[in-house]
């Protein structure tokens, strides 16, 4: 009995320390010796392909409409000159993104897809591929990890990892960083942190999950 007791205790005490461990898990990790990566995906902004009609479902969920459910039947002649030509839809948009006109980004008639500098077309959830061709050193810094803030597990063989979107930060046409968008609160040092966040730099929520 003398002998079983700090054995007894030792156990609940690995019990209770694995714990938190494994709730923050988001699958279980895989032995070490596999070599196996979780894999980096970059957020896809549901912005890039719909928009928020302001409205809500019968359970309180934002209705979103999709781009296409507009503009497949459009197929306007050319490209708005500003914003303040849009009259019978996305009125009162904002414009401020150097010299660029709409043309830098858009394509006549087909208001799913970018253009690139070189006329290359990409597929608006590859948006931020364009962002990269004009912002290289931000984009080589989100590459290495110093720009646009992530979640989840900085060791890839325990976990997954998910990155933030250009965009989910930065408008496409206001593209300043506005610190009154609704982002968490800044981390309160008495507080436990809420994410990934350092002072004055606020990482959005992208998921459900709960932080630690
Ligand atoms: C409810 C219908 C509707 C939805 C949804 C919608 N649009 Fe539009 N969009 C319009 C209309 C109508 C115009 C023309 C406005 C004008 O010229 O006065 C327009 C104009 C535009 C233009 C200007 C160039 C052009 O072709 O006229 C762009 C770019 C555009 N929309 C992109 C988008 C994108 C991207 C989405 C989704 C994120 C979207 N739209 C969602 C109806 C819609
Ligand atoms: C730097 C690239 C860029 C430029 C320049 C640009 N856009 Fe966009 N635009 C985007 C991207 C990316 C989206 C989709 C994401 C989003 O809606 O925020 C978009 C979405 C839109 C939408 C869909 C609805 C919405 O509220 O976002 C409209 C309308 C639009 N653009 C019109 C214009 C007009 C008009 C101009 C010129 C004054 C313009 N854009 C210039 C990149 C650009
Ligand atoms: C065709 C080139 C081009 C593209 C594409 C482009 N930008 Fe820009 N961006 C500019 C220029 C030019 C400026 C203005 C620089 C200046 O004033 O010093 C700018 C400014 C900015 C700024 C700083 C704004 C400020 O006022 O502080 C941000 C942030 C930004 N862009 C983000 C983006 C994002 C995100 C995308 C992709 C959706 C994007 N840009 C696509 C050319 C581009
Ligand atoms: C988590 C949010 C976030 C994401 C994601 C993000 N940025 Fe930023 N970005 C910022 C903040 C905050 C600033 C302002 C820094 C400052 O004011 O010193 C900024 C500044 C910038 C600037 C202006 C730099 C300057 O010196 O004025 C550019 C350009 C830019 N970002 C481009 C990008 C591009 C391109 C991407 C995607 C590859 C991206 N950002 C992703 C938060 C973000």
């Amino acid at each position: 009995m003398k002998r079983l007791l700090p054995t007894l205790l030792a156990a609940a005490l690995l019990a209770g320390c694995g714990q938190p461990e494994q709730r923050h898990e988001a699958a279980p990790a895989p032995p070490a010796s596999s070599g196996r990566r979780y894999p980096v995906e970059i957020h896809i902004p549901p912005k890039l392909t719909s928009i928020d009609t302001g409205k809500v479902d019968a359970l309180g969920r934002p209705i979103r409409a999709e781009c296409v459910s507009c503009h497949t039947a459009r197929r306007p002649e050319r490209l708005p000159a500003s914003t303040a030509e849009l009259r019978a839809f996305h009125q009162g948009m904002s414009f401020q993104h150097g010299e660029l006109a709409c043309g830098s980004c858009h394509v006549v008639g087909a208001q799913d897809t970018l253009r690139k500098a070189d006329g290359t077309l990409l597929p608006m959830r590859d948006a931020m591929q364009l962002c990269a061709q004009c912002h290289g050193p931000q984009f080589r810094d989100y590459t290495h990890g110093s720009h646009g803030g992530m979640q989840g597990h900085w060791d890839l063989s325990r976990g997954p990892r998910l990155r933030n979107h250009c965009v989910d930060c930065h408008d496409p046409h206001t593209p300043q960083f506005q610190p009154s968008n609704p982002v968490l609160p800044p981390a309160d040092r008495l507080l436990p942190p809420a994410g990934p966040s350092r002072p004055g730099f606020t990482v959005p929520r992208l998921s459900q999950e709960p932080h630690r």
